[in-house]
């Protein structure tokens, strides 16, 4: 089985042919919602909305644990993260996908381990390479096949949100090494290690970050929203080329 998560702008994998739908408990509480089960061209996919089905849930307020536990559950051969990101880099302009290979994590206040009690042996995961490179390469061989522009590879910084950046953060964080920034990609691809799942993000760029580009301010969320509805005609196809070779 192969489990997404979609970020903003996918709400529902409209390729998708649903057979149920499931809600799963978990010690740390309720999911983003209920979990869509169906096929892709006759592979079994899971579906989660990470903001909920009326992307109603801001980034600082997912509960990043429970969704990755819940799936954990299902023990999904690979899990896609997809996630709206603001360009930082110049190549990394609206309606571009990225497999970003590593993350810069600028969040705070949110509950990013299962590793919080006092009666186990203290451990630290290894997140030198965050993503699962198998997951990657797998990701990127079916944009190919599916006739599909990726860039492979980026810097993701992770921030807290739900605000947007000021000028001076982009520089920052470009300064830093940033090529890409979320609000999402943290905990999220931390938890994803720590319970030892297959997890790769593509993110999809659906604005200039702050102070980039034409605009002197940040672009509506109107307009946002136009660009990640036309980048998600590609991550669909990306998609079904990734069950295709799913086996491989
Ligand atoms: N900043 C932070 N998160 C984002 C952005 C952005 O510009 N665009 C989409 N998610």
């Amino acid at each position: 089985m192969l489990a997404i998560i979609g970020g903003s702008g996918m709400t529902q994998l409209s390729c998708l042919e649903i057979s149920h739908r499931q809600i799963i408990r978990t010690p740390y509480g309720e999911p983003s919602g209920p979990f869509t089960f169906g096929k892709v061209n006759d592979y079994e996919i899971v579906f989660l909305a990470r903001h909920g089905h009326g992307h109603t849930i801001p980034p600082h307020l997912v509960n990043y644990r429970a969704n990755l536990w819940a799936l954990n559950t299902l023990k999904p051969k690979y899990v896609i993260a997809v996630a709206a990101v603001g360009g930082i880099r110049e190549d990394m302009v609206p309606g571009k996908l990225v497999i970003p290979d590593q993350i810069i994590d600028y969040t705070h206040g949110r509950d990013s381990t299962y590793f919080n009690t006092t009666d186990e042996p203290v451990t630290h995961i290894d997140f030198t390479y965050p993503y699962c490179s198998a997951t990657r390469a797998q990701l990127f061989k079916a944009a190919k096949l599916a006739g599909e522009s990726v860039i492979d590879g980026g810097v993701y910084a992770a921030v807290q949100g739900p605000r947007l950046e000021t000028a001076a953060e982009i520089n920052r964080l470009e300064r830093d090494g940033a090529d890409m920034v979320g609000m999402t990609g943290m905990p999220e691809t931390a938890l994803a290690r720590e319970l030892g799942l297959n997890y790769a993000t593509l993110a999809v760029v659906a604005n200039h970050a702050a102070g980039r580009g034409t605009n002197i301010a940040a672009v509506p969320l109107k307009e946002i929203f136009v660009v990640l509805e036309a980048a998600m005609v590609h991550v669909r196809n990306i998609i079904e080329h990734l069950v295709n070779c799913y086996g491989d």
